[in-house]
């Protein structure tokens, strides 16, 4: 019977997904499936938890707003994050002990992290981590979208670059607990990002080191263009 066949196949697409060690998004799969079924590490927060990560969010609004969608390039958009993505984050903004910098340099935000308390990063990551994420302005440089596209889906072959697909999925969505949402984000800030993974001024992610380092600036500006141009579906779990 069609319809027991199609539950039968939906019920293995599941279980292999479940089964999966590492995020393997098969070229065909429907964007939402994986990452739905892969649970953040952080359980679902209480509304006083929720309440007091607004409180804290009140800090971070004049520059990542207030509902994390950063209305200006400069600030990278925080809504629908993963919660255990951006706990790591500000953790990795501190000295960690015995190092004499943080894995990842930035001024602002370097300073901002040193004053929040364990409690205060749990409660304002699972905040912003539930916020409606409003993606910006899609594919605007249409002229490296061929490009962009083939580097997100397919790598760089010749240069041992893995797709970005693979981690970051079809939609740009991530993996809680995994692998951060970048579809949508500035184009801006993505490209940045790779820039620092690059030349050693993010040092929290030996794996994009490794990725970033194997691109040319004009590769890393396509596939940035194209990844904010991404559509994630906005109700992944995170
Ligand atoms: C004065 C502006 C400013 C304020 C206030 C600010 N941030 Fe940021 N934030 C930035 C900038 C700029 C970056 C990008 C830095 C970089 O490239 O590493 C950033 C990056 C981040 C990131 C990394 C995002 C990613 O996708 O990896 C997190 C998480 C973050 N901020 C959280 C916070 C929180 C929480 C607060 C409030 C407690 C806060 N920020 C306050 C400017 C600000
Ligand atoms: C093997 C898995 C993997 C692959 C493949 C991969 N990434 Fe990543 N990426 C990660 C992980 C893990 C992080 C988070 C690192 C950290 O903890 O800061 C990340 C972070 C990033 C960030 C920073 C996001 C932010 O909010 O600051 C960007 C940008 C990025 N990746 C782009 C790419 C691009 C473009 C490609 C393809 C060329 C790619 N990644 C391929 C695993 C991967």
């Amino acid at each position: 019977m069609p319809t027991t066949s199609v539950a039968a196949r939906f019920a293995l697409n599941l279980a292999g997904l479940l089964l999966l060690p590492a995020a393997s998004w098969a070229a065909d799969a429907p964007p939402t499936a994986a990452s739905s079924v892969m649970e953040s590490s952080f359980p679902a927060p209480t509304s006083a938890q929720l309440q007091a990560g607004a409180k804290v969010a009140q800090t971070c609004a004049a520059c990542h707003g207030a509902d994390g969608n950063a209305t200006s390039a400069a600030f990278p958009k925080l809504a629908g994050q993963h919660a255990d993505y951006i706990a790591k984050q500000l953790h990795d903004y501190r000295i960690a002990k015995g190092a004499k910098q943080p894995a990842r340099v930035n001024a602002i935000m370097n300073g901002m992290a040193a004053t929040l308390t364990e409690q205060q990063i749990r409660d304002v990551a699972l905040y912003y981590s539930r916020q409606t994420f409003k993606p910006g302005v899609a594919f605007a440089d249409k002229k490296t979208l061929k490009l962009g596209e083939s580097i997100w889906m397919a790598g760089i072959p010749d240069r041992a670059v893995p797709a970005c697909v693979s981690c970051h999925g079809p939609g740009g969505a991530g993996m809680p607990s995994r692998y951060p949402r970048i579809g949508g984000q500035w184009q801006g800030y993505l490209e940045t990002e790779l820039q620092m993974f690059r030349n050693d001024r993010r040092t929290n992610s030996p794996e994009m080191h490794d990725i970033a380092s194997r691109m040319t600036d004009k590769q890393i500006a396509a596939v940035a263009n194209y990844a904010a141009g991404l559509r994630a579906p906005s109700e992944t779990v995170r």
